[in-house]
């Protein structure tokens, strides 16, 4: 499980050195493009999609867990008339930010889901990629995810009203590379960029739900993801000058290696990612 120290490393570069490459709304992870080639329409349908999955109205009160830089509740709110909702991250400085974007109904907290407490209970919850952080490869390679992953569907379960949806994104891995070069950046990756956590296969998902959650749909967009982290790349190498005299030449040489490596790893079905809609049961 990725700790705060980990989590910062992953997410505490700088609000402003992702500010440049992200979307405006700074949603870091896979945009769905569905009749559109822009990545901040792609980010909505993204977020659209979750919104039906998790059968969001503007009644309900929704949960965001590793709510990022605060992207998928303001969308709730903001575009859908969510009125009551809380996003929980580890990261201090997402937490900044969310809080001075000031969405009205909207909460924030700095907090491990472990230790989450919710004083009332939600009709629905959205995680997008956030189960990533669950487990390390090492506990992976000792059998204990799957424990893990049922533990943080069971919170969840717990704290949600009889009748919630849950609408979930995460990566996958699928495929081992047999080229040592693409193996030694994905594990170079895994380990510089995203400590502590590792993607998910399809399988520990379908185990890890039961008894909680019943799957509804899976949608899996694979091609959507090679194409969010090529136009991240893109945006990124844009802004190489800056980013190189403000943040140094390591910072910028380590983005590009992790997004032309995401890239890769999507075109090469090393890694996919998955849509779910989850039902709870009763
Ligand atoms: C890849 S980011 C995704 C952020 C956001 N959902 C988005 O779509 O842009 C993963 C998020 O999970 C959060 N996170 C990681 N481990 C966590 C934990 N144990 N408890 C709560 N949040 C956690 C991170 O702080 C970060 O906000």
């Amino acid at each position: 499980m990725s700790n705060q120290e980990e989590v910062e490393v992953s997410y505490d570069v700088s609000n402003d050195f992702f500010r440049l490459w992200l979307d405006e709304k700074m949603n870091y992870t896979c945009a769905l493009y569905i009749d559109t080639d822009n990545l901040e329409e792609a980010q909505n349908k993204k977020l659209e999609w979750l919104h039906d999955a998790a059968h969001i109205t503007p009644d309900s009160r929704v949960l965001d867990i590793g709510c990022g830089w605060g992207a998928d509740l303001e969308y709730q709110c903001n575009v859908k008339g969510v009125k009551d909702a809380v996003g929980i991250t580890l990261s201090r400085s997402q937490h900044a930010e969310c809080v001075s974007r000031d969405i009205p109904g909207a909460e924030f907290l700095v907090t491990d889901y472990r230790d989450f407490k919710p004083t009332k209970k939600f009709d629905a919850v959205i995680s997008i990629c956030m189960m990533e952080h669950i487990s390390t490869p090492e506990e992976v390679r000792e059998g204990k995810h799957i424990k893990a992953y049922r533990d943080y569907f069971k919170k969840a379960h717990e704290w949600t009203n009889p009748g919630a949806y849950f609408g979930l994104q995460t990566i996958l891995r699928n495929r081992v590379p047999r080229i040592k070069q693409h193996l030694v950046d994905i594990n170079w990756l895994t380990y510089a960029i995203f400590p502590g956590g590792l993607s998910l296969r399809l399988e520990d998902i379908v185990k890890a739900v039961n008894p909680y959650w019943e799957i509804m749909e899976v949608q899996t967009r694979r091609e959507h993801y090679e194409k969010t982290c090529a136009e991240w790349l893109r945006r990124m190498r844009s802004h190489e000058d800056h980013i190189r005299a403000t943040w140094g030449d390591q910072v910028f040489d380590d983005y590009d290696r992790y997004l032309r490596t995401c890239v890769l790893g999507f075109q090469e079905h090393y890694q996919s990612l998955a849509q779910y809609s989850l039902r709870r049961i009763d």
